[in-house]
């Protein structure tokens, strides 16, 4: 889909669709009361009949209505006028483009950006409305015998503001939502492709791919044999259980300046996890090939950060695996030796995404970040904890989480953080090795996450917990590609792009 900002008179810009928000209570918001001036109070007069009703996200498409140039109108409701919020403008651009794209139209006029909730700007409102629009209008047909384009695809949003100081924050908020939608898209495609498909060569390969598409990207694979030599005896116990090897893939863009730090952003790229030896349930298996799902938006991330040029150094670091049972998978009791030297007794082989982990932040030392963010579907107690709604964050540093915080707040794809108190570190201890890679029943996400604090001591850390936001279940079952709103705008903001 492309994307343009417009202004200019409503009653005489020519689109096939225009779309207007209206409040309850038939109250028109700025747009639509200039539309309905236009055309006589013809507006005004259709919504006293009370078709659109109040709910958020209703819609009604009006044809011929006349004084304007319009060959559309669809109204979608806003809920009351002094409640619009951030969420409720998303869901009325979302229903919106759903009604638009089920339709004729191959453009649409959409004026929501100009209604600005309380607490947003021009910019977030801007960028809101654009990234709904393009997750409403992803499909994933890759794996579908015979897909079916849509005879005249929605491949066209212009945004409507209405005047010229709000269009210069309208257009920096197109550029910025563009590429973090196709970010995501991507994180999409690759969280949703099955496991027999994307495997850890695999994504190696979109690796390599990404790297010939832009030369500022420069990616380097480690093979088994590499990963032998260094140590990484974690992740390899990992990956012994696989007839797929393992593949540590290793992203660089060069945007900054040589000597500054770079942020390095480690993803969990488990293509598929049975559990191994400690294997999962039958019940939604198929889910776990939405292990890799942190890798994927280190993926996005890094698309984002291309698309947008910015102005640092960004390292994608995926230890990419399967988790399966085998002769020769790890056993509950193995103790196996890490990257960093520590020995960890693997207790419960479903806790891989840990091992795998550890020893690519070990690995990422040698980088010398800045900070360094790891993604990972990492705990399901993680989702029994904050549900489905924020990312779980936990991190060594005070002003790192701050950061992460705030973008979280700020894209809209917010996390919520969870206490890393040294008082849960003892639910780790083991009597075999230096520790035990399960900690109990009890607060299982933070003991996760203490379980990769002590590889990271040495850098400014933040872990996300994307277990409970990076896919659906049920009837809309698929990936959400989350967190990386989130990701680009902790990047943009420390490139000082937005403020
Ligand atoms: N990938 C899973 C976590 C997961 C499970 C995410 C269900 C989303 C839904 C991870 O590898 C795992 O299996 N974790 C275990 C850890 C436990 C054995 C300590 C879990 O959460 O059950
Ligand atoms: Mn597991
Ligand atoms: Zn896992």
């Amino acid at each position: 889909m492309d994307f343009e900002v417009t202004t200019g008179d409503l009653a005489k810009l020519k689109t096939e669709c225009l779309i207007l928000g209206v409040f309850a209570e038939a109250k028109l918001s700025g747009p639509a009361a200039r539309v309905d001036r236009a055309s006589g109070g013809r507006l005004s007069d259709i919504l006293k009949r009370g078709d659109l009703g109040e709910d958020i996200g209703r819609t009604l498409m009006l044809y011929d209505l006349p004084g304007i140039r319009a060959e559309r109108v669809l109204l979608v409701g806003c809920g009351p006028a002094k409640e619009l919020s951030r969420a409720s403008q998303r869901k009325a651009v979302a229903a919106a483009i759903a009604v638009a794209d089920l339709g004729h139209p191959s453009e649409v006029l959409c004026t929501l950006p100009d209604l600005v909730p309380a607490g947003s700007d021009t910019y977030r409102a801007t960028r809101d409305t654009l990234l709904a629009a393009a997750e409403q209008t992803y499909r994933f047909e890759r794996t579908k015998s015979a897909p079916k384009p849509p005879k005249r695809p929605l491949s066209r949003l212009r945004l409507w503001v209405a005047d010229k100081a709000a269009a210069k924050a309208a257009k920096r908020a197109t550029a910025h939502g563009e590429a973090i939608a196709k970010g995501v898209a991507l994180a999409r495609d690759l969280g949703n492709l099955p496991g027999n498909l994307c495997t850890p060569s695999y994504l190696a390969g979109q690796a390599e791919t990404l790297g010939q598409r832009f030369p500022k990207l420069q990616v380097e694979i480690l093979e088994q044999e590499t990963m032998e030599r260094l140590g990484m005896g974690a992740l390899l116990s990992v990956a012994r259980g696989s007839r797929q090897p393992p593949k540590l893939i290793l992203m660089t863009y060069r945007g900054g300046q040589s000597d500054d730090k770079p942020v390095v952003l480690v993803g969990k790229g488990l293509t598929f996890d049975a559990g191994g030896i400690s294997i999962k349930p039958a019940e939604k298996m198929d889910e776990m090939k939405f292990d890799m799902c942190g890798g994927a938006s280190v993926f996005g991330t890094l698309l984002a950060s291309l698309e947008l040029g910015l102005p640092l150094n960004l390292i994608g670091v995926v230890p990419a695996s399967e988790n399966l049972p085998d002769g020769a998978a790890n056993k509950p009791g193995d103790v196996v030796t890490s990257l960093s030297g520590q020995t960890i007794e693997v207790l419960n082989t479903d806790a891989e995404g840990r091992l795998i982990l550890c020893d690519a932040l070990t690995y990422s030392e040698r980088f010398d970040p800045a900070v360094v963010i790891d993604i990972a579907t990492l705990t399901g107690a993680c989702v029994v904890a904050l549900g489905n709604h924020p990312s779980g964050l936990l991190s060594n540093d005070e002003g790192l989480a701050s950061e992460v915080l705030e973008a979280g707040d700020h894209s809209g794809d917010r996390a919520w953080r969870l206490p890393l108190w040294d008082d849960y570190q003892n639910q780790l201890d083991s009597n075999f090795a230096d520790m035990a890679n399960v900690g109990g029943r009890e607060a299982g996400a933070i003991t996760a996450a203490c379980f990769l604090a002590r590889y990271t001591r040495k850098m400014r850390w933040a872990h996300l917990d994307i277990a409970g936001t990076a896919w659906r279940s049920g009837k809309e079952k698929g990936a959400t590609g989350r967190p990386v709103p989130l990701l680009t705008q902790f990047l943009l903001k420390r490139a000082g792009l937005v403020d």
